[in-house]
């Protein structure tokens, strides 16, 4: 039974009009209860969409969209999802940008091992920065991302932040054809530059989708970037305003959006958004390329200020006068691989020197650094390439100090799009003991060399 692109107008609806009223308690994915202990039942399956008009793509996702279903969950609070595995391969869930416990980083062979078809894992850790974060697999990603195995996670603030107002807008362009088939999530000649893009772009899940606001009302956004390899050069096209609050779940001092925000994939921005007149509508665009619309509905009620800065989120601040400093060079891998033809990805890309080879479980056993656990600090990222990388750390989040392409007001993230031959210095506190993937998240570059890990002990 396809879902038809009404549902997914509806499903993106639903779940905008439940933004901002508080955490909805259990949230049933897919029919039955969660089992005793558990907020969520979380289940993967093969899922007909229609993306393309009258047309069914063979996509994969969480609950019945794609991207998946939005879990919410309050700031300080567990999450405990038992995942379900109904694919016909095996997967794992990453939860993108929470810092948590290395068990429950859903990395195979390094937190778990991969979860098969027809059998369940479970995830409990406790959340502890507010923001918008996501979820996906850690395995075989390209396909598996590709295919629509994407999902907001939303961490809400304990106490009221000033928004009345919120919607979450999920990012994702998908690799079909105009019968809405698949085409190849990743082929050598452009995962050696920028990636392989898909070729429909869509918001919620609905290519051109369009999300409703309130004239004169100021309304959270929340947008992601869940998708394999685009950035997206984020601007407005409308009567409105709109301020930056927070950049990959963490609060910033409010800015104004003003040209193009480089959204590179795996980050995100947390808007507020004011526009004017009511029946107008706001395009939401990737440089010159509409995405979707923000239609503007009638005000709901008096409007209300720009709230105050969002309460920042309890990271370590990293001791920069005592902190050691530790190169990492993004690079082209020297010499491809020579037998590329057999292995599944070739050796595109390194990290100081060394290409992380997606068929062989062991490369995480040979760090790339090892920080003493407690302490502080800094990397100094270079990019040798011509191509921008947008870097991601697992299990803990990083302040970006210093760039020599632009200027910085330093701010904490967890993915960081460093520009072509960009070096940028980013500081932290090892204070998460385990084994963190570190990598690019244009995907076809992680699954072709541009992926490391780092052990904390
Ligand atoms: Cu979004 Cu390694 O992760
Ligand atoms: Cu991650
Ligand atoms: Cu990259």
């Amino acid at each position: 039974m396809p879902i038809h692109r009404r549902h997914l107008i509806l499903a993106g609806a639903g779940l905008a009009a439940a933004g901002g009223l508080g955490v909805l308690g259990r949230r049933l994915l897919l029919g039955g209860t969660p089992p005793p202990g558990f907020d969520h039942e979380l289940i993967a399956q093969p899922v007909a969409l229609e993306l393309v008009p009258g047309q069914h793509t063979p996509a994969w996702a969480y609950g019945a969209t794609a991207p998946g279903t939005e879990l919410r969950v309050r700031q300080g609070d567990w999450l405990r999802v038992r995942f379900h595995n109904r694919l016909p391969v095996p997967s794992t869930v990453h939860w993108h940008g929470i810092r948590l416990p290395l068990e429950m980083d859903g990395v195979p062979y390094v937190s778990q091992m991969p979860v098969l078809p027809g059998e369940y894992f479970d995830y409990r850790f406790r959340v502890p920065d507010a923001g918008s974060y996501w979820y996906h697999p850690h395995q075989s990603s390209a396909e598996q991302l590709g295919r629509g195995l994407v999902a907001p996670l939303i961490v809400e603030e304990r106490e009221p932040t000033g928004f009345v107002h919120e919607r979450t807008v999920s990012l994702k362009n998908w690799h079909v054809d105009e019968q809405g088939a698949f085409l190849p999530f990743s082929v050598p000649r452009e995962a050696a530059r920028n990636g392989t893009l898909g070729r429909l772009s869509s918001v919620n899940g609905v290519p051109l989708g369009v999300v409703e606001v309130p004239a004169g009302e100021v309304t959270r956004v929340r947008l992601l970037n869940l998708d394999n390899t685009a950035t997206y050069r984020i601007n407005l096209k409308g009567d409105a305003e709109a301020r930056i609050y927070a950049i990959d779940g963490n609060p910033i001092e409010p800015v104004p959006l003003q040209e193009d925000y480089w959204l590179g994939p795996g980050m995100r921005i947390c808007l507020a958004l004011r526009p004017s007149a009511e029946g107008s509508e706001i395009a939401l665009r990737d440089g010159p390329m509409r995405l979707g619309t923000f239609n503007v509905t009638a005000a709901t009620g008096q409007g209300q200020p720009w709230p105050p800065r969002l309460p920042p989120n309890p990271l370590p601040e990293p001791d920069l006068a005592n902190a050691e400093t530790l190169p990492f060079n993004f690079e082209w891998a020297a010499k491809p691989s020579s037998s590329a033809a057999q292995a599944s990805a070739p050796s595109l890309w390194q990290v100081n020197g060394v290409a992380w080879d997606i068929d062989d479980k062991t490369c995480a056993d040979r760090p790339i650094a090892r920080l003493r656990l407690g302490r502080s600090y800094v990397f100094e990222l270079r990019n040798l390439t011509q191509y921008q990388h947008p870097i991601h750390l697992h299990g803990m989040s990083f302040k970006m100090l210093a760039s020599n392409k632009r200027k910085v007001t330093p701010y904490f993230t967890d993915t960081f799009l460093l520009g072509r031959n960009e070096r940028a210095r980013v500081a932290l506190v090892a204070d998460n003991p385990g084994t963190w993937m570190f990598h690019c998240h244009v995907i076809d570059h992680m699954e072709t060399g541009l992926m490391a890990a780092i052990e904390v002990a």
